[in-house]
Formats: structure tokens, C-alpha cells, sequence
């Protein structure tokens, strides 16, 4: 393990994540002393449409992997169409590798919950949910913990302190599908529906809940609304870059000498990362790794010094996504990651469309096949072939994400599926694993 350098450590930039180590951060008392609510009582103190105003001009982005404008898509909610407005906050992170939510909500439940307050203020919302996985029982616990607190203190439900304005906030509990992360599944779940993508569009701000016009944000989305109303537009864009504007909370796990989350100014380089984790594992050399979660391609070694920003990753051919960073080394292998990736997708594939849901089933069949050394050189422009019909073709984003460690691990590791199937490298596999694949 290395110490990072000082200049390494200046990288490092706390806003989401700067109260995660306070003692008892989670509560309300100590989140008051740490600056909590002093957002919210400014932001209640401004006009709805300067407060959208101020997020348009601040370049916040989507944090949930899609990176889309948050101004602008609360901009899209139509004002005085009579209709209930809806803030529905995706927490049910699922992506593979992905893990900055959940640390948020569990440490700091409170930034989340003052965040959803501003937010349904600018948006016009009455009513908001935090709709979160099922397996995240302690932080649901401690999001329900914090809307009781806030709920008493007057900071939500009716005339929130004293300004006129009503917020019923319900935090909503999934079942444990990945699919319920896709926002209109996750309406869908929410509704009571079996939990299924509806088409797009009409997108969800003027046909979201309950066909009324709703924002879906990602959690570090919604928190970083009290730090921008607090520290101004100006002082979010000192962080990141030009068109990926304020920090980002990295999750970083795999072979490194400390996995966590690391936030810092949007544009860090994996190369820097990895030093602020202390190194690769000893005996580890850095092979492949993911920018963005399963979802995105893989990336090498070559890619050290990429900008993680959305406009930097795409650059080099991937996407930055949920700023997952899984590290593989030189004694993983990319053709049994894939393969292993390919397994989740197939069982979280909602069945809804022919592409995504047969097309996972084969490939997996075609990965146990040359995994268990029965491969054949067919089988790579099987895999490829099968990807073309899915990338583009499916009905949500699952079944384009699902193709994209296959095409990326074909791409820069075709040797080692080769040598898989002319015998050099030894089944990872037993051919019983064939049996009703
Ligand atoms: P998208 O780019 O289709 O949409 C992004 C957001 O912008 C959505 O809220 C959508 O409603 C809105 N939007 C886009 N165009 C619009 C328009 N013309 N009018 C109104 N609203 C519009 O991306 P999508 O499919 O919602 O999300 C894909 C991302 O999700 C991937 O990049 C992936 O990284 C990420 N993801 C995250 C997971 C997690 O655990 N956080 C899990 C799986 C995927
Ligand atoms: Fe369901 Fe997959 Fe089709 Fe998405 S792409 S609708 S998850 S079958």
C-alpha cells in the first residue's frame, strides 16, 4: 500500500461526503451544527423559478449514470396545468460495483431529505417519494428515522416553516429488481404494477406518476441541490469541468489497496484514484476496469489517465455511468468477468422484449460453452452478431448496457477468448455447468 501524495490528497473534494465521518452525523441535531436546513430556509426564501434557474446555471448533472441536465428537466414540468407534481428520488441502486448511495443515505439521511424538500419546492410538488431497494434496510430505517425528525421540526409537511409551502414525503421500500432502477419501471413499481419499462416518451415530466407530470432524480443528484444553494453556481463550477460541472462521488472496489468511496472535482483520472486508494493490491498489475459500473466498456490499463467526466470517457469509448470503477488485474480474467456479468443481466432481464431477454439467454449458453472449453472461432461472431441485434433494439437500457462488457472485452482481450477455445488456457468450467444453461 502507498500513501497518497500531498498533491493527490488535495484531489480530494468533501461535499456530498463531508459529514460521513461526524459522529452521528444521521441525526438531526448534529446535522443542524453541521450547516443542515440553513439550504432549505434560503432556498424557501426565493422564487421556485430562480431556484430552477440556479441549477440550470450551476451545470449540475444527472448523477444516477445518465448524466442529463437537472435544471433543464425540472424546467420541463409544466406550471399551472392544474395537474399534482411529483419528486420521485431513485435510490434503488443496483448497478454492479456501484455504491455511493447507499453510504449517503445511511450517513447522512438528512442531506437527501433537504435536498427533496428544495427540489418540490422549485418543481411544485406536493408529494415526494424516496423510492429505495429492498435489501437497504438500514438505510431505509435511517431515511425513515430522518423524515420523523424533519416531520417535527416543521421542515416537512404542512407550512414548512411558516413559508406557505406542503411536502408529504413517503419513502417506499422496492422488492430487490434491478429493473425498478429504470425510472419508468420504477413508477410502474411504485403504482403497484409489476415493475416493467413503459416506452419513451412521453418521458416522465409531463407523463410520470400516475400519468402526472413527475422529476425521477438520482439520489446525489437531489443531495447536491443544498450545497449549490448554499455555496452558489459560481462555486460548484470551481469543481469539475467545463460541461461536468462539481464533484462526484467514485466508488472504487476490485483489486486496489482500499476500496471506498472517494469524491473529488469531476475530470480526476483513475491513475489518481487508485493512488488516493493506496495502490493496486500487492502483486496486483491493473488489466481491465469498468468507469461506470457493468453497464459501461471496459477500459484498460492504457486508460489511466482518461478524464472521468462524461465528455473524457466517452472520448475513449466508454461511458461514465455511475462512476463505479471496478479494477481487475492481471490475475482476473476478462472472459469469466464478462461472463459473470452476463449471468446478472439474464436473470434481471424483465422478459418485456425478444432482444434483451433471448439475446442474454444465448450468450450466457455461448460464454459457459468456451468457458468450459468447448468453445468454437464461431462463437465469437455468434456473440458479436447477438450483441448487434440487442444494442440499439431492446426496449430499455438494460439490454444495451448487457452488451457492452462483451463487445469491449472482445475488443481488447480477444486473445484470451482465443485462448480459451484453442485449449491453451484451462477450463474455467465444468461441462455439467452446461446442463440447462
Ligand atoms: P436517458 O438518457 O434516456 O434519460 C436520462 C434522464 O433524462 C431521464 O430521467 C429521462 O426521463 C430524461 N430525459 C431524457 N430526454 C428527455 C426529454 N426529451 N424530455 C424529458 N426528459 C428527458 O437515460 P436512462 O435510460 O434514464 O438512464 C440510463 C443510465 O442509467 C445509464 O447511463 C446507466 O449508467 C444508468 N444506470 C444506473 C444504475 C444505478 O444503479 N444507478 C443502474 C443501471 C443503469
Ligand atoms: Fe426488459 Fe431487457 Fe427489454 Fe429492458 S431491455 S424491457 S429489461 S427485456
Amino acid at each position: 500500500m502507498t500513501t497518497p501524495r500531498s498533491e493527490t490528497l488535495a484531489k480530494l473534494t468533501p461535499v456530498l461526503t463531508k459529514r460521513w465521518l461526524s459522529p452521528d452525523a444521521w441525526q438531526l441535531n448534529t446535522y443542524e451544527k453541521l450547516d443542515g436546513y440553513a439550504a432549505l430556509r434560503k432556498a424557501l426564501k426565493a422564487h421556485p423559478d430562480d431556484l430552477i434557474q440556479l441549477i440550470k446555471d450551476s451545470g449540475l448533472r444527472g448523477r444516477g449514470g445518465a448524466g442529463f441536465p437537472t435544471g433543464l428537466k425540472w424546467g420541463f414540468i409544466p406550471q399551472g396545468d392544474g395537474k399534482p407534481h411529483y419528486l420521485v428520488v431513485n435510490a434503488d441502486e443496483g448497478e454492479p460495483g456501484t455504491c455511493k448511495d447507499l453510504p449517503l443515505m445511511t450517513h447522512d439521511p438528512h442531506a437527501l431529505v433537504e435536498g427533496v424538500i428544495i427540489a418540490s419546492y422549485a418543481i411544485r410538488a406536493s408529494r415526494a417519494y424516496i423510492y429505495i431497494r429492498g435489501e437497504a434496510v438500514h438505510a431505509a430505517r435511517r431515511l425513515r428515522n430522518a423524515v420523523r425528525e424533519a416531520e417535527a421540526k416543521g421542515y416537512l409537511g404542512r407550512n414548512i416553516l411558516g413559508s406557505g409551502f406542503d411536502l408529504e414525503l413517503v419513502v417506499h421500500s422496492g422488492a430487490g429488481a434491478y429493473i425498478c432502477g429504470e425510472e419508468t419501471a420504477l413508477l410502474d413499481s411504485l403504482e403497484g404494477f409489476r415493475g416493467q419499462p413503459r416506452l419513451r416518451p412521453p418521458f416522465p415530466a409531463t407523463h410520470g406518476l400516475y400519468a402526472s407530470p413527475t422529476v425521477v432524480n438520482n439520489v446525489g443528484t437531489i443531495a447536491s441541490v443544498p450545497p449549490i444553494v448554499l455555496g452558489g453556481a459560481d462555486w460548484w463550477k470551481t469543481m469539475g469541468t467545463e460541461k461536468s460541472s462539481g464533484p462526484m462521488i467514485y466508488s472504487l472496489s476490485g483489486r486496489i489497496a482500499n476500496p471506498g468511496q472517494f469524491e473529488c472535482s469531476m475530470g480526476v483520472t483513475l491513475r489518481e484514484l487508485i493512488e488516493l486508494a493506496g495502490g493496486m493490491q500487492p502483486g496486483h498489475q491493473l488489466r481491465f476496469w469498468t468507469p461506470g459500473g457493468s453497464s459501461t466498456p471496459l477500459l484498460t490499463a492504457e486508460h489511466l489517465d482518461v478524464p472521468l467526466d462524461f465528455e473524457g470517457v466517452a472520448a475513449a469509448g466508454s461511458i461514465l455511468g455511475t462512476t463505479a470503477t471496478q479494477i481487475f488485474s492481471d490475475q482476473d480474467c476478462p472472459v469469466y468477468a464478462t461472463y459473470r456479468w452476463l449471468e446478472f443481466y439474464h436473470h434481471e432481464s424483465c422478459g418485456k422484449c425478444t432482444p434483451c431477454r433471448e439475446g442474454n439467454y444465448w450468450m450466457v449458453r455461448v460464454y459457459r460453452r468456451i468457458l468450459a472449453g468447448l468453445g468454437t472461432h464461431e462463437d465469437l461472431d455468434t456473440l458479436l452478431d447477438t450483441c448487434d441485434n440487442i444494442l440499439g433494439r431492446s426496449f430499455c437500457g438494460l439490454g444495451d448496457g448487457a452488451t457492452s462488457s462483451v463487445t469491449s472485452s472482445l475488443k481488447y482481450f480477444k486473445q484470451d477468448y482465443l485462448d480459451y477455445i484453442e485449449g491453451r488456457t484451462a477450463p474455467k468450467l465444468s461441462e455439467k455447468t452446461l446442463v440447462g444453461a
